[in-house]
């Protein structure tokens, strides 16, 4: 088996505008809060991670879902869960607003300094991405600026593609288009189908990930206190 490539991206050339966390500490973790919509596996990998690794620690767990199966990993690891479903509204970006602002909410109120978009099946309006930029990243199951959006997988193996990977960037205003940090590439097979190739990628962004936030806690993209 070949050894994954793993790139990661240092962020000295990222322009001024994203404010990254503070440097944190053993005695002093950077809180995480971890946003999901579905099955939470890759959440489950950064919860085992920081079991060794303290440098930072997830206070909050989010969902729009109250059916996201990844709520589980709250009463498993006693971290607090919070579901906030859409509120109700006819309109739509008045519905966007009032919903991120609930969010932003359980946010402050869990003094959250680092949130964590993995599986998390809803775009941020520009409003709530300046409050927190520099403070968001995405895990996205595709080399970007290689197949974005929600459709990374099927897109990649319509494609006809011989390899693909995983990305963690920066969140900023577009969809998935944020500062990269890191990425690991998979390679594709004439086998590989939908599943396979999400189960892959699955494989390697759950170590990738939680290994940025490592960095990110200690500071090793640090360009602004
Ligand atoms: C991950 O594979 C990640 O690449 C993408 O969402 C997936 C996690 O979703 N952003 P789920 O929790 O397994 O549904």
């Amino acid at each position: 088996m070949t050894k994954p490539q793993t790139t990661m991206f240092a962020v000295r050339s990222v322009d001024e505008e994203y404010i990254l966390p503070r440097i944190a500490s053993l005695l002093k973790p950077l809180r995480v809060a971890v946003l999901i919509s579905g099955t939470g596996e890759g959440l489950n990998a950064l919860l085992a991670h920081q079991k060794i690794s303290r440098t930072h620690s997830t206070k909050l767990i989010l969902s729009n879902n109250s059916n996201a199966y990844g709520l589980i990993y709250g009463n498993k690891y006693n971290i607090r869960c919070k579901v906030v479903p859409l509120p109700k509204s006819t309109n739509k970006d008045l519905q966007r607003l009032m919903h991120e602002d609930l969010i932003n909410k359980e946010l402050l109120n869990s003094k959250i300094e680092l949130i964590v978009l993995n599986g998390y099946m809803r775009v941020l309006t520009p409003s709530f991405v300046s409050k927190w930029k520099g403070k968001i990243i995405n895990i996205h199951p595709s080399l970007l600026p290689k197949f974005p959006g929600a459709n990374a997988h099927r897109d990649t193996i319509n494609a006809k593609v011989t390899e693909s990977g995983c990305t963690v960037h920066l969140v900023d205003d577009g969809v998935d288009t944020g500062y990269i940090l890191a990425q690991e590439k998979v390679s594709i097979n004439s086998l590989d189908d939908i599943k396979s190739l999400q189960e892959k990628i699955k494989k390697v962004e759950h170590k990738l990930y939680p290994k940025v936030i490592d960095n990110l806690s200690i500071g090793k993209y640090h360009i602004k206190s």
